[in-house]
């Protein structure tokens, strides 16, 4: 029989206490320590994987095959992973409840399966039955796609170990639970224990494995953050559940860059891929409204044109709100704190409500311009009135710094017939050659001095 030892764990950063205690030593997160039973030595849980023995080798005498990555067939998804899934590998999918994270997976699998390879999808939040639903409803069901509804996690490994599939998705780390530790399932115990047992057993098989994973209300990985060090890649799929627009990012890759992005529409048949995303973030009949501006944004390899929202209210209530959706808080504070302190405005007795179209969430430093001229926009009640594209980053002092990628912004405004763009005095080379009329500022009180004059003539 197992000895059992209570020992406290904090949710947040997997950190072990022997005692209780109102706030964790270790991330000082407050109410985040649970009791969990664990077995007393590692060894007396049940022993299930017969480890492979490893040796020292030469770095140059290790065999690769050619096939390193699997492509998954979702060219967005390819396009975030540089290339596809990487045999070994661990990747973990968050995102909010609803968001998409089955359907992608599902979606991914289909196209695994049609590319020959084997595939098995354990889930242990929907039945077979309601898979077979989902993935009638998004593709064609292949042979190749084996599905396991489990719970357990030596149940499943047992199950890789028979049918031996080249990539496995889990549906979720958090539902799985071992048999050999006390807590419930989703603790950081649990969710520790089934990953690295999982992960252990498909590295040393050559498999992929795609975990999805839950995350909490306030956009953290739920589980421990050992979870985001075992894996090899973590992707997040974001949105807003009322919009169609889905987002997905790449937090870390072990294997190529993280600044990519990949854009995709919920439709009745699943995630559909959308190769040229520029204009679904902005809404071109609102351009003529006071507070609306687009900004051109660099997301790895490509360009997004994104359009800001302000509104400026008289506060109602002894303290003026501030609402930010989908833009950096300290970012949006600071372009207010610049236009009181460098500009005189008055702002404190104003609510300022920010908003970013689409539900993409930008925090990147490009955005400040058009932010800072939105609420000029807003307060002072006058339209941008031409088709004006805004980028470039604000310092304290209020100099308008250059940004990355200034000549791809310029292009991708000129290729949606934008007439004008503001850009940083500093970048402006990358207007050279072009047909778009530039407008170099080094200073928000050039900036909004030219924007307060208008754009025509
Ligand atoms: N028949 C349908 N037609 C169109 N869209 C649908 C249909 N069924 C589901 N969806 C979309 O799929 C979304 C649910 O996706 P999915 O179940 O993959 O999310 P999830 O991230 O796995 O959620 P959870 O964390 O709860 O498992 C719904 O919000 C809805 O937008
Ligand atoms: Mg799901």
């Amino acid at each position: 029989m197992l000895k059992l030892l209570t020992q406290y764990a904090c949710q947040s950063c997997g950190a072990i206490f022997p005692r209780w205690q109102g706030q964790c030593a270790t991330c000082e997160e407050w109410n985040t320590l649970e009791e969990e039973q664990v077995a007393k030595s590692p060894k007396s849980l049940p022993l299930m994987l017969a480890k492979k023995e490893r040796v020292p080798i030469a770095l140059k005498d290790v065999i690769v095959g050619d096939e390193l990555a699997f492509p998954t067939g979702i060219s967005e998804l390819d396009h975030v992973l540089g290339g596809g899934l990487i045999k070994g590998s661990a990747t973990l999918l968050g995102g909010e409840p609803g968001i998409g994270k089955s359907t992608l997976s599902l979606q991914v699998a289909q196209h695994l399966a049609i590319s020959g390879l084997r595939v098995l999808y354990v889930s242990g939040e929907e039945s077979v039955g309601q898979l077979h639903m989902r993935a009638a409803r998004v593709g064609q069901v292949h042979p190749n796609l084996m599905v396991y509804a489990e719970l357990d996690i030596l149940k499943i490994i047992q199950a890789l170990r028979t049918t031996k599939p080249d990539v496995v998705i889990l549906d979720s780390i958090q539902v799985v639970f071992h048999p050999g530790i006390a807590s419930v399932s989703g603790t950081v115990n649990q969710v520790r224990q089934c990953a690295q047992e999982l992960i252990t057993y498909v590295k040393e098989q050559d498999m992929a494995v795609v975990l999805i994973g839950h995350i909490t209300k306030d956009g953290q990985l739920a589980g421990p953050k050992v979870l985001e060090h075992i894996v090899d890649v973590i992707l997040y799929l974001e949105g807003e559940r009322d919009q169609h627009y889905r987002l997905l990012r790449c937090f870390k890759n072990r294997f190529s860059t993280t600044s990519e992005i990949g854009i995709f529409e919920m439709k009745p048949t699943g995630l559909e891929g959308i190769a040229n995303p520029s204009g679904l973030f902005m809404d071109e009949r609102t351009l003529n409204s006071p507070g609306a501006l687009v900004s051109a944004l660099s997301e790895g390899s490509r360009v997004l044109l994104v359009e800001i929202q302000a509104l400026v209210v008289d506060s109602g209530y002894g303290m003026a709100k501030r609402t930010f959706l989908g833009v950096d808080i300290n970012r949006a504070n600071l372009m207010i704190a610049a236009l009181e302190k460098l500009l005189g405005f008055r702002l404190s007795t104003k609510d300022i409500i920010l908003n970013v179209v689409g539900g993409i969430k930008i925090i990147e430093p490009a955005l400040d311009l058009a932010m800072m001229l939105a609420i000029v926009s807003s307060l002072k009640d006058q339209s941008v009135g031409q088709k004006v594209g805004f980028f470039g980053e604000v310092g304290l002092t209020g100099e308008i710094r250059p940004v990355s990628n200034a000549e791809k912004r310029v292009l991708e405004l000129e290729k949606m017939g934008f007439d004008y763009v503001m850009l940083p005095e500093k970048n402006h080379s990358a207007c050279q050659g072009k047909q778009i009329k530039p407008i170099y500022v080094s200073h928000v009180r050039e900036a909004v001095t030219y924007f307060l004059r208008g754009f025509e003539g």
